[in-house]
């Protein structure tokens, strides 16, 4: 069989896909294509293609010798093609003469060598024996602003497992509908059922599975869904600190998160449920809903399954209760404070830390940038090759935080096979298709209509406005950047619609 061949765009070529309308408008998903963006504009001409809120993507042809930019946060350079040599000075060191004031002549005026300031290439070149990609952290770095210390505020809301309880967004609320439980779970039964595995309840609702199937209660309703499917979503769940918005595992269950608490929910978000008035719904604290789940994925994870693996990765999660599978459902969860690879920070992954190449990414370049500081700077440059990086993730739909500013975050992810849970945002999410190709079916958030069919291939960038549900389809292990906001006071004003739901208007 033919070796998996990894598709990186190029500015010699890209494919571009794009939005296939079945009752949407385009313009809310704000699509464009980086290389496309780029070979149109003049060397180093900054053009946003993303904007979320006060954040922006810019893509850039680096073409030649650039002015010099100073930056008054912290910016992530992400190399896509070719390789670029990035050079850091000091601003206000005298020897540059800059006297702390942005310096903007060029670097062609300055001879090659003597920067006051670290240096690093960043690059990744067409060919894929070179190929390279880094994440230079300039401004901060190279003036050794106290700012910068690893002390700072954490980023709050979802994502990390560091909720702050205390952001409530009152976005998504329909608390007429929710009872507040505030008791401690009473976990699972001690016996466990004829295939061997425990009844768990919450409130009013009751998880059961046999062999295939996991049979959900609540007061005036029952729902059945595969074992497999369940157990790869409730894990991404509780692995993401219930994340953004709406956790829908199908059409009928799921969660929505207050921040604090979380609704567990039967046909909330579902127009004949609505309709017929069958929809329930039961607010719990956080952490009673994620020791339920992680109980429930502790006793129903039988041995042969990884709930993180691509179904090609992973034996099966069916039949009579057999063993355990602990190290799968415990991994760490990558949440950078700066940036992975900084010192004190997220290490990067190698063979030795036991990330090996995924089978699908053996043809992705392990080649790391050069970093050249100088005396002083030695920790406060930092560049790292996030291709290697993504070809070394051991679980599929899960992105990590590799790189944060305020409350930007960028979150990269490999996925293959289907998104396990049906996300319903509470604010504009960003993709960035890093290579191969994504397809994403997009559904109204609230009565699942749907709404557009959006194709991602290398290069391409999308808004998912904050009124949207969707899910992700990966034909094969394709790296994917998920750009999130973490304001926490995003659910309110889009809920308010204080906010338009679309991130630009054109
Ligand atoms: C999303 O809902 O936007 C999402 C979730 C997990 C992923 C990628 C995207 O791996
Ligand atoms: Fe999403």
């Amino acid at each position: 069989m033919a070796p998996h061949r990894t598709r990186f765009g190029s500015l010699a070529h890209y494919d571009k896909g794009g939005v296939e309308v079945i009752k949407d408008d385009p313009r809310n998903y704000v699509f464009s294509n980086v290389f496309e963006v780029a070979s149109k504009a003049k060397p180093y001409e900054k053009v946003a293609v993303g904007k979320n809120i006060e954040y922006v993507i810019e893509a850039i042809r680096a073409e030649g010798t650039s002015g010099w930019r100073v930056a008054a946060q912290d910016e992530f350079a992400l190399v896509m093609d070719g390789e670029v040599e990035v050079r850091l000075v000091k601003p206000d060191d005298p020897a540059t003469g800059s006297g702390g004031q942005p310096r903007l002549d060029s670097a062609r005026d300055r001879p090659h060598g003597s920067e006051d300031g670290p240096r690093s290439r960043a690059a990744r070149s067409h060919d894929a024996l070179a190929r390279r990609s880094g994440l230079p952290v300039p401004r901060r770095a190279a003036r050794g602003d106290p700012a910068a210390d690893p002390g700072r505020t954490r980023h709050g809301g979802a994502l990390g497992r560091d909720l702050s309880d205390d952001a409530a967004a009152p976005g998504l609320s329909e608390e007429d509908d929710a009872m507040t439980t505030d008791t401690v779970p009473e976990l699972g039964s001690i016996e466990p059922n004829q295939h061997g595995y425990r009844t768990f309840t919450l409130g009013k609702f009751t998880f059961s599975r046999d062999q295939y199937f996991v049979h959900v209660r609540w007061p005036n309703g029952t729902h059945m869904l595969a074992a497999d499917a369940f157990l790869r979503a409730i894990q991404r769940d509780v692995a993401w600190g219930f994340f953004y918005g709406i956790v829908n595992f199908d059409t009928v269950i799921g969660t929505v998160n207050h921040y604090g608490t979380v609704d567990l929910f039967a046909g909330r978000f579902n127009a004949q449920y609505r309709q017929a008035g069958l929809d329930y719904s039961e607010n719990f604290k956080s952490d009673a809903i994620s020791r339920l789940f992680e109980a429930i994925l502790a006793d129903w994870t039988n041995a042969t399954f990884d709930p993180f693996a691509s179904p090609e990765e992973t034996g099966s999660a069916f039949g009579p209760k057999n063993g355990s599978n602990k190290r799968a459902i415990t991994r760490h969860r990558v949440t950078a404070k700066r940036m992975i690879g900084a010192p004190g920070d997220e290490p990067i992954r190698t063979d030795d830390n036991g990330f090996p190449i995924n089978r699908h990414f053996t043809d992705v370049s392990q080649e790391m940038p050069d970093v050249h500081a100088e005396p002083g700077f030695e920790d406060q440059v930092v560049s790292v090759n996030l291709f290697a990086y993504l070809s070394r993730s051991d679980v599929t739909w899960n992105p990590s935080v590799v790189s944060v500013c305020k409350n930007s975050l960028y979150c990269p992810t490999t996925e293959e096979y289907i998104l396990p849970i049906i996300h319903g945002n509470d604010r504009v999410e960003w993709f960035v298709q890093l290579c191969d190709e994504i397809e994403w079916e997009v559904e109204d958030r609230d009565t699942g209509a749907v709404r557009a069919r959006v194709t991602m291939k290398a290069g391409d960038v999308a808004a998912m406005p904050a009124d949207i549900r969707h899910r992700g389809f990966s034909p094969k292990r394709s790296m994917l950047l998920v750009w999130e906001n973490a304001s926490p006071e995003l659910p309110e004003l889009y809920a308010s619609g204080k906010m338009p739901p679309a991130p630009v208007q054109f």
